[in-house]
């Protein structure tokens, strides 16, 4: 086979394809989409936001902060149910400090010998040691992993978390570009040590949504996918699809989660969108009596919402 030229790339048959040059001027022109939300597309969650932001805010000014003597925070550590929005909010964060996000699957750094998983985890902070940006490494769903009596597992867990600490405890020196956040469903079990200052040293603590929350919650997703609806202060809206209660939506939907009711939506949309095609009912958008049954439906699938 014939030496591949410099800034070529080739076929199998060694054939020259496009110069390897104006394959990197495409991919650099090509916008990455960011799948990545903001923090608007959350409702019912301000006063965790507005931590979030000042947690950014003083990592994106640090050198001021340090001036002032203002500790910059190291680790932040989202805990709650599922479906509360832990996974996207630490997305959101991510984007909105202008970080990239470096999401670490914790069976990635699960392995059955003790030194390779201390290995896996260095070389995730390695990685983003390297980045030529600021990085979150983001461990989600993190249950167990580093909980002082991890199941059976305890000799990897105990060398994890005195791993972790170590990195933790030099990451604002060694590689101040890099946050840590981590999500949990629950503290407990979880080694205190690690929530010390210097390591996770934020800790929000996200629960169900309350009625005014699950009110916000629909109305935000309601009015973002129908503009025919306009729903004001008090949450309701008589016209054109009928009319929208959003806090009769609320009552509805007690214990239920953001996931829930984007759940519910969705359900409720399909189902118009089937009538229309199936038999050719005229398209128009979802109803109140629409949204009710799709929450009864859901919650006869998922009778554990209430919990
Ligand atoms: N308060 C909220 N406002 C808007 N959307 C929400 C809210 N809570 C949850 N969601 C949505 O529900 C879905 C599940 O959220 P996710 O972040 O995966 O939850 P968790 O990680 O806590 O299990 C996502 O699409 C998220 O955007
Ligand atoms: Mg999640």
């Amino acid at each position: 086979m014939s030496e591949q030229s410099p800034g070529l790339d080739r076929d199998e048959v060694g054939q020259a394809l496009v110069p390897r040059q104006q394959i990197e001027e495409v991919v650099e022109s090509t916008p990455i989409v960011d799948t990545r939300p903001n923090f608007s597309d959350f409702a019912g969650l301000d006063q965790e936001i507005s931590q979030l932001k000042e947690f950014g805010a003083i990592f994106n000014n640090a050198e001021l902060a340090q001036q002032w003597d203002v500790e910059v925070p190291t680790g932040l550590l989202l805990c709650g149910p599922g479906g509360v929005g832990k996974t996207e909010l630490v997305r959101a964060f991510s984007k909105e400090i202008d970080a990239e996000l470096l999401e670490v699957a914790v069976s990635d750094v699960q392995s059955m010998w003790v030194g390779k998983s201390n290995e896996q985890l260095k070389e995730v902070f390695q990685e983003a040691r390297l980045a030529d940006s600021k990085v979150v490494v983001f461990f989600d769903e993190l249950d167990g992993l580093f909980s002082k009596n991890a199941g059976g597992n305890s000799g990897v867990s105990t060398a994890l978390i005195s791993e972790l600490k170590t990195i933790l405890s030099q990451l604002r020196v060694k590689q101040p570009n890099t946050i840590v956040a981590a999500s949990t469903n629950s503290l407990s079990g979880f080694d205190e040590a690690l929530l010390r200052p210097g390591r996770f040293d934020v800790v929000l603590q996200i629960s169900k949504p309350n009625d005014s929350a699950r009110a916000s919650i629909f109305g935000s997703y309601i009015s973002r996918k129908y503009d025919l609806y306009n729903l004001g202060e008090v949450g309701v809206d008589s016209r054109a699809g009928g009319t929208i209660d959003l806090p009769s939506l609320a009552a509805a939907t007690e214990g239920m989660t953001g996931a829930d009711i984007k759940a519910i939506l969705h359900s409720a949309r399909t189902k118009r969108l089937m009538a229309h095609i199936q038999r050719g009912v005229e398209l128009t958008a979802v109803t109140q009596d629409d949204i009710l049954l799709a929450i009864r439906h859901h919650r006869q699938q998922r009778p554990n919402a209430t919990d």
